[in-house]
């Protein structure tokens, strides 16, 4: 089988690379010239554990190309992959221009029948702007070539994307047609022993599955969240009731965690996406404008402590930022706590001290360059009066606090993510301060 992927963004890399993984002849395309030179050589525009290997191996076989043009290789495909951004915005909603691009490219040059997957998270309805658009330029070129939509939205997470894609929950299909549901079918039974698992429901029920799955995820954060900060006013402790309410399997364990709000390329993005969608349709999806007002809220959490600390007086004081990722495992600072987090220490007249294990080089795009980079935890904390922890990194799990209380002028460590043993610290001279306990 052959395929085409467009857009080698996160989903795309990932999906053409786990494909050729098993036997699907792929060819990854981006207009980025440079990032495609660059995924020739091996080297990939983004970190993520596990993907250089397989992009690498199915590269050398010839099961896996990459190419700045579409048209050039539409021949004998069965399925393209739309796998391009769809980023916010100014009124929050998708913008679909580049997925609507790509529409246009396929209906211009496409010469026997293929199906059309969106994986780019996309509005519903969109599939039939796409279909809309193909139909448009194959009228213009007065030919008559018949062809499919399928919406598989994609669930990967950064930092476990391969995991993710070669082991699914589940993988949702919207389709309309049983010669594209037979060509999706054979894509997919390989990573899920016979095609268990694989749902397959309507265009725009796929398409409204991936928002509502991940405004789901983002409710339960923020509510975690908002019950944290009340924990705090009534002496309860929020890991103690993650830990009783998540025994219950109908809410189950997982997304419970209070922090200091979500960050990354799709949460934010889709929750506003989504409320956005209500609005155009004349209904307000109350519940998601308040995730979203809390995860705002949240983000300035750490600071807000801080602030309180040192009685507003933050001028002169150096704090250390350990984590600038959005999450660990990943180089993704995009929509990071810890860079509202610094930027406010930064106005606020501190001395800012970062350190993160990968996610340097990004951070340095977005960051004031009068932080100082640090090349380890240690580093961060020399002549500091408090610690940040932001982003829980493995390495910063168990730390030698005897070495980095001597380091230290201060002792105060703001625990964004409750990763730490408050009454170990406490013993060891520190003022510990977590989120919701
Ligand atoms: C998410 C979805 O999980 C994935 O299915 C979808 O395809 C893309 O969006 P990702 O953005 O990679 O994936 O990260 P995820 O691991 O879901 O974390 C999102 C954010 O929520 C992070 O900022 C994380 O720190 C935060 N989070 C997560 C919490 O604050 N508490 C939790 O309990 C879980």
């Amino acid at each position: 089988m052959k395929v085409v992927v467009v857009g080698t963004g996160y989903v795309g890399l990932v999906t053409g690379a786990c494909l050729a993984d098993v036997g699907v002849d792929v060819c990854c395309i981006d207009i980025d010239e440079h990032k495609i030179e660059g995924l020739k050589q091996g080297i990939l525009p983004i970190y993520e554990p596990g993907l250089e290997e397989i992009v690498v191996r199915n590269y050398k076989k010839k099961r896996l190309t990459f190419s700045t043009s579409l048209t050039e290789n539409l021949k004998d495909v069965e399925a393209v992959f739309i796998a391009v951004g769809t980023p916010s915005t100014e009124d929050g909603s998708a913008d679909m221009q580049y997925v609507i691009d790509v529409a246009c490219e396929i209906g211009r040059h496409m010469q026997d029948y293929l199906v059309v997957v969106t994986k780019s998270t996309v509005p519903v309805g969109s599939s039939e702007i796409i279909r809309k658009t193909i139909s448009t330029a194959l009228q213009k070129r007065n030919v008559d070539i018949a062809f499919d939509m399928a919406s598989n939205p994609e669930f990967l997470k950064e930092g476990a994307a391969i995991k993710d894609f070669m082991s699914p929950d589940r993988i949702v299909i919207g389709v309309d047609s049983d010669k594209a549901k037979e060509i999706m079918d054979t894509l997919y039974k390989p990573f899920l022993l016979n095609g268990y698992r694989i749902i397959y429901m309507d265009i725009p029920s796929a398409e409204m599955t991936k928002y509502a799955a991940n405004a789901m995820l983002a409710t339960r954060i923020s509510f975690m969240n908002d019950i944290a900060v009340l924990c705090e006013l009534t002496g309860a402790n929020i890991n103690h009731v993650r830990n009783g309410i998540g025994s219950d399997p109908r809410i189950g364990k997982k997304f419970l965690y209070a922090g200091t709000g979500y960050g990354g390329s799709c949460f934010p993005k889709d929750v506003k996406a989504l409320i956005k969608m209500g609005m155009e349709n004349n209904h307000r999806l109350r519940i998601l404008e308040a995730v979203e007002n809390i995860n705002d809220e949240q983000k300035k959490i750490l600071f807000a402590k801080i602030n309180k600390y040192f009685d507003g007086n933050l001028a002169g004081k150096t704090i250390a930022v350990w984590g600038l990722a959005f999450k660990p495992n990943t180089d993704d600072v995009r929509f990071a706590p810890a860079l509202v987090l610094s930027d406010a220490l930064l106005k606020a007249g501190a001395h800012v001290r970062v350190f993160d294990p990968v996610a340097m080089e990004e951070a340095k795009k977005h960051l004031h360059d009068t932080v100082t980079w640090c090349n380890d935890v240690y580093e961060t904390v020399e002549n500091a009066d408090a610690i940040a922890l932001v982003t829980e990194w493995n390495e910063f799990r168990l730390p030698d606090w005897s070495r980095i209380k001597s380091l230290m002028k201060g002792n105060a460590i703001f625990d964004g993510r409750n990763i730490y043993d408050d009454v170990m610290l406490h013993k060891a001279g520190f003022d510990y301060f977590g989120i919701g306990i």
